[in-house]
């Protein structure tokens, strides 16, 4: 399966931090935030990736990121012109996507549970239909909003609702099957202008092809506002310390996952210069993390 990540858009809330850096590309501790959604890309096997972003930001992605190959990744670039919504990820990525299934992940969405991956790779298996995430949220009034009936299927979608119809929120990461490119193709703008991702999940769940499954035991931090990021930053450093490893360090994902060699780290290490980054991949290399 191929994926998607959203790195564009307006970005404004973030200002002045935002004026003239990418939202995706700002810092959540000790990696651009960007680094997380691409992780959990990885974790559900996927390395065939698109990046979308705005044609001032899109070479700053492809300079951090290059083709791919550090991280055992093809990674490929497209510009979004302007900001008219996260499901004009598909009109783009038309080519790319060439009629197969596809993930998106929206490059601002950081996630972090040790369980992810099995429920990740599992959904990136499935051929038929749609697999979308709900959280539970205090707000979810700011995001997609998912309704349930008493058999936990999902019974209607909403994009920020004034009045939610339930606390769980539709998480930034979705599963497609090949239906997905031609679904997107036939959407119009919503009210406020944009291809709203929330109109390709009704879609499916129209077909009655709308797989929801709820995220337990998952944090899905939120990097919408200063005192979030800082929280988010916060929350990943106190991790990593305790836990003595680096959360979404894409060369450790690449190398367990058997798509880089030791030889690989080490000489990526060398890039990196003395950062703790770089230290951990070095250990990682030796076999003592
Ligand atoms: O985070 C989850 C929420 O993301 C979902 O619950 C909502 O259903 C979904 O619409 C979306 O809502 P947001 O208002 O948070 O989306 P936002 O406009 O912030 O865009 C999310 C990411 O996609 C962000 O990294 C910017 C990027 N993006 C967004 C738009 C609209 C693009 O690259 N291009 C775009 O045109």
């Amino acid at each position: 399966m191929k994926g998607i990540i959203t790195a564009g858009g307006a970005g404004t809330r973030l200002n002045p931090v935002t004026l003239a850096l990418s939202k995706q590309l700002v810092p959540v501790y000790d990696k651009p935030m960007i680094y997380y959604p691409l992780a959990t890309l990885m974790e559900a096997g996927v390395r065939d990736i698109l990046i979308i972003s705005t044609p001032l930001d899109l070479p700053q992605y492809e300079r951090l990121l290059g083709d791919g190959s550090d991280y055992g990744l093809s990674l490929h670039y497209a510009v979004q012109q302007a900001p008219q919504g996260i499901a004009q990820a598909f009109h783009i990525g038309r080519e790319f996507l060439a009629g197969g299934p596809a993930s998106l992940i929206l490059g601002d969405n950081v996630f972090y549970a040790h369980h992810l991956p099995a429920q990740t790779q599992e959904a990136a298996r499935r051929n038929d239909g749609a697999t979308i995430f709900g959280y539970k949220v205090r707000d979810p009034e700011r995001y997609g909003v998912m309704e349930f009936d008493a058999a936990g299927n999902v019974i209607s979608l909403e994009e920020k609702p004034e009045n939610p119809k339930s606390h769980y929120a539709v998480v930034g990461l979705y599963f497609y099957d090949h239906r997905v490119t031609d679904i997107a193709a036939e959407l119009r703008p919503s009210a406020r202008g944009e291809y709203e991702i929330t109109d390709v999940n009704k879609a499916y769940l129209e077909m009655n092809r709308l797989r929801a499954e709820t995220l337990d035991g998952v944090d899905w931090l939120d990097t919408g506002t200063h005192e979030s990021l800082l929280e988010a930053s916060n929350f990943i450093r106190a991790i990593e310390q305790r836990r003595g490893m680096k959360v979404a360090c894409l060369e450790g994902i690449a190398y367990q996952s058997g798509w880089i060699t030791a030889d690989d780290l080490v000489r990526r290490a060398t890039q990196l210069g003395k950062t703790d980054y770089a230290a951990y991949l070095r250990r990682l290399a030796e076999g003592t993390k």
